[in-house]
């Protein structure tokens, strides 16, 4: 992985950039000390040495036992407790895996909303599937996986048997803590624990992201290889020219104290879309706070260049584009020779359809640097296990060393409470009765 933050010096200067660099050091030892605020939930940094040899094997037999009796596997759970898995396992599956009998079982999700027509339309396909699942909440207490659960357990008990259907439930929770914790442990189900000082949004290298990745058939070992070797280096480097964490971190602070307050992410691989939406949820819940933080946002080209492209080109200048590049597509495929050429495409006969991707890619950044928006580059080889693990765990060290130049705390949300509770005291939850008169007082005038 390699980063490249040349194109945004027409808008910082260098030394702009530079002078984050001794905070940085400051901020990086104190992360390997946990001395920082929300030092109880830096975990994480271990974590691609403490996932050991008897947890992994878990993994592969509770994916070995349950692979083959299911041609669906259902992930429950929302935000960090599943935006990890299924950006790895929609970057590394194919396209049309859904439509491929014999890829299988295939991941889908549940729990991550509130949507009647959803949870109705999944019952129905799940009455003509064998299936099994998942249900991942570190709280243990969170409504919608909760709601979720609820219904599929009732489902799977009334197609399989109350006994059976135990079997093909996983949950993954806090070790004593929460409803969940308590299910489980009456029921019996197979459980993991998500570690105490390891947050939901930094958790994908824990059995929350490992074990569904693992069920999808992705070669969970390279993922942990990827994110150790990038520890390694991300632990011992401590310049802006060797550290890509503390690159992109000066970077996108430099950039913000100039007034550009949104960041979009752009891929020109499709299949990196959900890596996009994990790292908005990584960085808006871990900066977005105390008034402050760049609006983590994602476009996916050259689809977006036909609806957003627009504005990022000729829009507000609050614009920072980060692109993140794929050098090998893994797949072969040429534009064709036609000679009647009625469609005027021969210039591009025997080209490989990556290399226009490129263009088009180089094309846009060279715009969009022209219209007024500093691009940072992410580079990675190709789309695989090992350098999926690479960016998952130098994104997390980058957003925590990111969330302390900024002033913040990284690793808190309290801003996820306030729809909770009015949504409780809306619904009559016991315990928030005091709050029912006043939402209901503000609800009707709406
Ligand atoms: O990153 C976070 O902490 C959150 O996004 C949580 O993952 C999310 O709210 C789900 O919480 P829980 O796993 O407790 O159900």
């Amino acid at each position: 992985m390699q980063i490249n933050i040349s194109q945004i010096l027409d808008y910082v200067k260098k030394e702009d950039v530079k002078r984050y660099e001794d905070s940085l050091k400051e901020y990086q030892k104190g992360l390997l000390d946990k001395t920082l605020a929300g030092h109880e939930f830096m975990g994480w940094l271990d974590l691609p040495e403490r996932m050991q040899e008897d947890q992994l094997a878990a993994i592969n037999d509770d994916v070995q036992r349950i692979a083959p009796e299911a041609d669906v596997f259902v992930v429950i759970g929302i935000g960090g407790s599943y935006l990890g898995a299924r950006a790895v396992i929609e970057a590394l599956k194919h396209s049309f895996e859904a439509l491929m009998p014999e890829k299988r079982p295939t991941v889908i999700y549940a729990g991550n909303n509130i949507s009647e027509k959803y949870l109705s339309d999944l019952l129905e396909l799940l009455d003509e599937k064998d299936y099994a699942l998942t249900v991942i909440s570190k709280s243990g207490t969170t409504t919608e996986p909760a709601i979720a659960f609820r219904i599929l357990r009732e489902h799977l008990e009334a197609k399989y048997g109350k006994k059976t259907a135990r079997r093909r439930i996983i949950a993954i929770t806090d070790k004593e803590k929460g409803a969940l914790r308590q299910l489980t442990n009456q029921e019996g189900y197979s459980s993991y624990v998500v570690p105490d000082d390891v947050g939901g949004r930094y958790s994908v290298l824990t059995p929350v992201g490992l074990l569904p990745v693992a069920m999808a058939g992705v070669d969970v070992r390279q993922i942990i290889r990827g994110a150790g070797d990038m520890r390694n280096q991300l632990n011992n480097t401590h310049t802006l020219e060797d550290n890509p964490a503390f690159a992109y971190a000066a970077a996108r602070n430099a950039l913000y104290n100039k007034g550009k307050t949104t960041e979009v992410m752009a891929a020109f691989e499709p299949a990196l879309h959900y890596f996009a939406e994990w790292w908005k949820q990584l960085f808006g819940e871990s900066e977005g706070k105390d008034a402050k933080g760049i609006f983590p946002a994602s476009v996916s080209f050259t689809t977006d260049l036909h609806s957003l492209g627009q504005y990022i080109q000729d829009g507000e200048r609050n614009i920072i584009e980060t692109v993140l590049h794929v050098e090998n597509p893994r797949k072969s495929l040429n534009v064709p020779e036609d000679s009647a050429n009625l469609d005027k495409l021969n210039y591009l006969s025997g080209k490989a359809i990556h290399e226009i991707n490129h263009k088009a890619e180089t094309g846009t950044i060279m715009a969009h640097v022209d219209g007024g928006v500093p691009v940072i580059q992410i580079s990675i080889p190709e789309i695989n296990e090992y350098h999926l693990g690479q960016l998952i765990f130098f994104y997390e060290y980058a957003c925590a060393l990111s969330g302390y130049l900024l002033g913040v705390n990284p690793f808190d949300q309290p801003g996820v409470e306030a729809y909770k509770n009015n949504m409780f005291a809306l619904l009559g939850k016991p315990g928030f009765e005091e709050k029912t008169n006043e939402v209901y007082n503000r609800s009707s005038k709406q």
